[in-house]
């Protein structure tokens, strides 16, 4: 049979409908289930008969949303979580045990950074870190028993890539496990699983969600992996999703493919406009034949996306700000993803914990502004840039 579209399974895969034959998805705002008899709820709790029980680990909502999300990712299966940075946590925890090994890209998101670097190495687990771009350093790096491989693609803010094919192989040769970060790429962009990885992970606050209301993560795998590693951690440490944002996040993915593709034509239009302004010193967007990795981009990813980040030709954060300052629609937020256009500052803000050594080393300079492009029209976009930049 005929694959179906992206678009059509975001709307119609996954969805449960209840007795009333309801055209739209319910929401099932309850936090638990009625049982029939006591002997039922027993039978449930020994596993022996499945059903919603509690909605700390099962609500049928929730469940719509997952389905949809592993059909488009093309996962075997999905959890939902509250955050991304939930996600993450509950990935690594579920996962890690005193003495075990990660190797993690350097290019990360704070919290990420945050977890990694700070949280890990409390409970005995060795962290290395390496440049992700550089798969002889992957290839060194993985010689050693390693547990997990994390790493982000494209990162936050510098849209660094790794070659999720390349660093998948040299890991399972390894024996370690590949885990993507595919916030910024989003899953119409790039398929991490089809690539080799094991886990993705995204933070659904980003594209996922697109209109900046809700707060939620998803794990995406393996179902064994689902079934037996992250259902009973999330289960009992509860880093759930509530129905509400679940139903939020789940009538979202209906419109996700035609919000993104709209989104990329307008950051297209953005590329374009800032590699041609005297005021602009280096532009950052993998779909940009001046992108130093442009090749990976075309090979992994089916467009560059929604974020550009872009360096002003002054070199002082005072000059920077004042250029943020001055925009009148776009909004300084760092937040990414969303229908309004959202700028930000990274180094004072998203990145801020970082040493300044560490900021040299991943690009993030006083200049650099990352603009995650929304939906307004693309000429509206352009025409603030360019009053912010005069
Ligand atoms: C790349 C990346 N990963 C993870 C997260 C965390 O997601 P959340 O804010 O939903 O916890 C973010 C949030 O900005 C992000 O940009």
């Amino acid at each position: 049979m005929k694959k179906k579209s992206n678009n059509t399974q975001l709307i119609r895969h996954g969805n449960l409908r209840s007795n009333f034959n309801e055209t739209s998805e319910s929401l099932f705002l309850t936090s638990g289930f009625i049982y029939k008899s006591a002997e039922e709820a027993e039978l449930c709790f020994k596993e022996k008969k499945k059903k919603f029980m509690y909605s700390r680990f099962g609500n049928p909502t929730i469940e719509m949303f997952q389905r949809k999300l592993a059909k488009i990712e093309g996962a075997e299966s999905c959890w939902a979580t509250s955050t991304g940075m939930a996600a993450v946590f509950a990935i690594f925890m579920s996962q890690l045990n005193t003495g075990d090994r990660i190797v993690s890209s350097k290019a990360l998101f704070g919290s990420c950074q945050y977890i990694i670097t700070k949280l890990l190495p409390k409970y005995g687990i060795e962290v290395i870190l390496v440049d992700g771009k550089n798969i002889d350093a992957w290839k060194k790096e993985l010689k050693k028993k390693t547990k997990l491989v994390f790493f982000e693609t494209p990162s936050n803010p510098c849209l660094e890539l790794i070659d999720i094919k390349e660093v998948s192989k040299i890991a399972h040769k390894n024996g370690a496990k590949v885990i993507v970060d595919n916030v910024f790429a989003t899953p119409i962009l790039q398929k991490p699983i089809a690539l080799g990885a094991d886990i993705v992970m995204y933070s659904a606050t980003k594209h996922i969600d697109g209109q900046g209301r809700v707060l939620g993560g998803a794990i995406l795998g393996k179902k064994k992996f689902c079934d037996e590693i992250i259902k009973p951690f999330i289960r009992n440490t509860g880093p759930s999703i509530s129905p509400f944002n679940a139903w939020i996040l789940l009538k979202s993915l209906e419109t996700l493919e035609l919000r993104i593709n709209q989104q990329v034509k307008n950051a297209q239009k953005v590329v374009k406009f800032l590699q041609g302004h005297k005021k602009i010193k280096k532009v950052l967007y993998p779909w940009s034949k001046e992108f130093p990795q442009y090749k990976l981009a075309k090979k992994q990813m089916l467009s560059g996306g929604s974020i550009i980040s872009f360096e002003l030709k002054n070199q002082s954060k005072m000059q920077t700000f004042k250029f943020l300052n001055k925009l009148e629609m776009i909004n300084i937020s760092n937040n990414l993803g969303d229908t309004k256009s959202l700028i930000t500052h990274p180094s004072t803000t998203t990145h801020s914990r970082l040493s300044k050594s560490e900021k040299t080393e991943l690009g993030i300079s006083r200049n650099l502004v990352r603009l995650s492009v929304g939906l307004e029209c693309s000429e509206d976009i352009i025409n603030d840039i360019e009053k912010g930049l005069r």
